[in-house]
């Protein structure tokens, strides 16, 4: 599995520190900008991270300031699962209940160790199919 991800300028230093862990575990990473810490909109990161999961049937992570923005974003993309998760918890669960193929995470709200807990957690955990393979094709019926 390959990782695409992206921040824009408020997400800039945790992505960076994200790529660096998952490198250290020999995860292959397709990094889709922002590529410094000037400003810049993250609608357009989020729709280019979002494209290359399609593309691709990889998954990704997203970061900006709060992570509510890259959220909403990558949402309006059919076939999009983006999870903003503050917890370990959650993370786990949005991945055996939701199938999520992106995970957001706000640079701004959360500490970088719980965030890249929060990472390991997401990218462990399978899908578990079955009822709630039946609710998340109700998503795409419109
Ligand atoms: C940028 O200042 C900030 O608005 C952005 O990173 C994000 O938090 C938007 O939802």
């Amino acid at each position: 599995m390959k990782i695409i991800i992206g921040s824009d300028h408020g997400g800039y230093s945790l992505k960076n520190l994200i790529i660096a862990h998952l490198e250290q575990q020999s995860i292959e990473i397709q990094d889709m900008g922002c590529h410094s810490e000037a400003s810049c909109d993250y609608p357009i990161i989020a729709k280019e991270v979002a494209k290359q999961v399609l593309l691709t049937n990889n998954r990704g992570i997203l970061v900006c300031g709060t992570g509510i923005g890259m959220s909403i974003a990558a949402n309006k993309f059919k076939g999009i699962r983006a999870s903003l998760c503050g917890d370990t918890y959650s993370a786990r669960m949005t991945r055996k209940h939701n199938n999520s193929n992106i995970l957001c995470l706000g640079e701004r709200v959360i500490g970088s160790g719980l965030a890249l807990d929060i990472v390991d957690e997401w990218l462990i955990t399978d899908f578990e199919g079955g009822r709630h393979e039946r609710r998340i094709n109700m998503l795409e019926l419109e």
